[in-house]
């Protein structure tokens, strides 16, 4: 008995991967950006993300201080290299050729809620990336500083000083 409960649980197991090749080997499972998602794939991801961000994403308070200067700062590194897919003060309806074909969408961070999520929780998104979405990891391009700064900026995005207002309107993408 113990010995064909174990072989039958080595034959499930590789009927299981054999599916999963098949279906990979074959194309079911679409390499393309322009099919929707997979059954599960968005709840897979999404607990992936969350759990690697209550384990790595920092608590410690942003090391820029929140002043115009830094968050016009933190605006102008956002036009530079954020905007073409995440869009401008405008939200949706400056999405560019870009954001358009992307999978996942990426969200438009001026009326997409970012301001709810830690600084901490954006700089780990922007050093590090996100797995399995057209998400960059930004820190072979930009220093630890310049990834708070931003941070800093999309914290407080929804209540700009009128200077740093001025800025952000000013933002194309
Ligand atoms: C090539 C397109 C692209 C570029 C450029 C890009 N991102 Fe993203 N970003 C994405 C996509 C796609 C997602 C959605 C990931 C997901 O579904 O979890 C994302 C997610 C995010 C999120 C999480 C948003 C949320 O509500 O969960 C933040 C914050 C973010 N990006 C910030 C930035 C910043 C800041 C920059 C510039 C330094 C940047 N991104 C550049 C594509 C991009």
């Amino acid at each position: 008995m113990g010995r064909a409960f174990i072989l039958g649980v080595i034959v499930a197991i590789l009927a299981v991967a054999a599916c999963i090749y098949v279906l990979l080997a074959k194309g079911v499972i679409p390499a393309s950006a322009d099919s929707g998602p997979l059954p599960l794939e968005h709840w897979a991801t999404r607990l992936s993300l969350h759990a690697t961000l209550a384990k790595e994403a920092p608590r410690t308070a942003n090391p820029v201080p929140l002043t115009d200067t830094n968050l016009i700062a933190g605006i102008q590194l956002y036009g530079e290299h954020c905007a073409i897919c995440h869009g401008t003060a405008a939200g949706d309806a400056s999405t560019s050729p870009v954001a358009k074909g992307e999978y996942p969408k990426p969200p438009q961070l001026a009326t997409d809620g970012v301001e709810d999520d830690s600084e901490g929780v954006t700089y780990w998104k922007l050093a590090h990336g996100i797995r399995w979405t057209g998400m960059p990891s930004w820190k072979a391009t930009l220093s630890d500083q310049q990834m708070w700064t931003i941070a800093l900026f999309l914290k407080h995005m929804d209540h700009l000083s009128p200077a740093a207002q001025q800025a952000w309107q000013a933002v194309k993408n």
